[in-house]
């Protein structure tokens, strides 16, 4: 008997060896661009944090040097220690909650998983979805075409089909996305959250009949975009998918200043409030769908205005359970514009749904392999949406 219990934890103790984190294998490109090698025989992994005594805590440095996810432990001290840090902590004062992060299920981001081996694919899935990773669990869902695919196309593109008989995910939906979120969903333990977003409704439903430029949703067929989205979430549902959210559309400034050719559509606050009272908040809301429905996924510069325009008439307001935001200008317009707009609504969560670096026509360099810099740029934003308040509590 008591050999079979010393057996025993002789496992136990083998298995967590095993599941101890693997280093960073790093490769260099250029001075302090470093990536960690992660392939079909190796990626480093991150272990779930175990909790520990209540007077220390646990630190993960990445540092330009070269240490990623590089694990410490710390202690806290009563007493003041001349040039540390003193830290309060006030249990009363409560900020944000925060949902989580996460990555775009994009026909690129599919095209480009697709393209490793089975092994390689299986380990860069892992870390970003599963405990042995950052644990990703949010997901943004394209309907249909977006700036991050080969050809524009729509999920009907058949002129005048407002019935929709023609309706059809595509090959990018059953080749790339259903089964990457899938492989996903399996690998996370916390569950993923998906979010639909919609870049264009079709061409013929459009002002100017094309999937880009200067163009605006035909009133007429107001109706029509509402139960294709709907749709879209049906044929999703079909898959085995659902959405916990869903939002009014990418970038609707880029339908008005068109300076992209991928595909837009135009709104302006003014039309956009009318479309959700009238027809898409109803169509969501008879659609059972506990779906919650984002507003804005534009840029903050376009904050508060944009959100006051939508949110003053009271219909709107009450379809409307977040905004979503994107981060290009985000260097020129400050973080302040999100806490004006919190604090004109205070009961809509607002979420940072698109954040991508080298989208500026001067940034010819579209890849730069472990580029620091840009990941300054990433930190710094994640920065000043998350710790806003905090950062103005020490200043003042
Ligand atoms: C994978 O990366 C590791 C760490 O850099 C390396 O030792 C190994 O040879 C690589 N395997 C393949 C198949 O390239
Ligand atoms: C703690 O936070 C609450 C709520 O923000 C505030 O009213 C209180 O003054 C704070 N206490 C201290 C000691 O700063
Ligand atoms: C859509 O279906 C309705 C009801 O079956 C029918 O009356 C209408 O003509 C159809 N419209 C189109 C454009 O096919
Ligand atoms: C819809 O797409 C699937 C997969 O590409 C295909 O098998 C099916 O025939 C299509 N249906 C229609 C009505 O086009």
């Amino acid at each position: 008997m008591k050999l079979w219990c010393v057996y025993l934890i002789s496992i136990y103790v083998a298995c967590l060896r095993v599941s101890a984190d693997k280093p960073c294998a790093p490769r260099e490109f250029g001075a302090g661009n470093i990536v960690c090698v992660c392939n079909m025989t190796y990626c480093d992994t991150i272990s779930k944090v175990a909790p520990v005594p209540v007077d220390q805590f646990v630190q993960y440095s990445t540092s330009r040097s070269g240490l990623r996810f590089h694990r410490t432990l710390g202690s806290f001290s009563d007493s003041p220690h001349p040039g540390g840090v003193h830290f309060t902590l006030n249990l009363t004062a409560k900020y944000q909650r925060i949902w989580g992060f996460g990555g775009a299920f994009t026909d690129a981001a599919g095209i480009n998983i697709e393209s490793l081996s089975l092994q390689a694919k299986e380990n860069l899935m892992r870390s970003y979805f599963s405990t042995d990773g950052i644990e990703f669990n949010f997901g943004r869902v394209p309907v249909a075409g977006s700036d991050f695919s080969t050809h524009t196309y729509t999920y009907d593109d058949v002129r005048g089909d407002t019935n929709f008989t023609q309706y059809n995910l595509t090959d990018e939906d059953f080749f790339y996305k259903i089964p990457l979120i899938k492989e996903a969903q399996e690998l996370s333990e916390r569950g993923l959250h998906l979010v639909a977003c919609a870049w264009t409704a079709p061409p013929w439903m459009k002002t100017n009949g094309d999937y880009s430029g200067f163009g605006f949703l035909k009133s007429e067929y107001y109706q029509a975009w509402a139960d294709y989205l709907v749709k879209f979430l049906d044929e999703y549902k079909k898959q085995g998918l659902e959405f916990w959210g869903i939002s009014t559309g990418n970038e609707p400034i880029n339908g008005i200043i068109p300076v992209n050719r991928f595909n837009s559509m135009g709104w302006t606050p003014w039309s956009q409030r009318q479309w959700i009272k009238d027809n898409f908040g109803p169509t969501l809301k008879k659609s059972h769908y506990t779906v919650k429905l984002l507003a804005l996924e534009d840029q903050r510069f376009m904050l508060p205005w944009w959100i006051n325009v939508l949110m003053s008439d009271k219909q709107v307001e009450e379809y409307i359970d977040g905004i979503a935001v994107h981060w290009y200008w985000d260097s020129l317009f400050p973080p302040s514009l999100l806490d004006r707009t919190h604090n004109n609504f205070p009961d809509k969560f607002i979420l940072a749904t698109e954040a991508c670096v080298g989208d500026k026509p001067w940034e010819f360099d579209k890849v730069k392999l472990g580029s620091w810099s840009r990941g300054e740029w990433y930190m710094e934003d994640i920065l000043q949406v998350l710790y806003l308040d905090i950062v103005a509590h020490i200043l003042t």
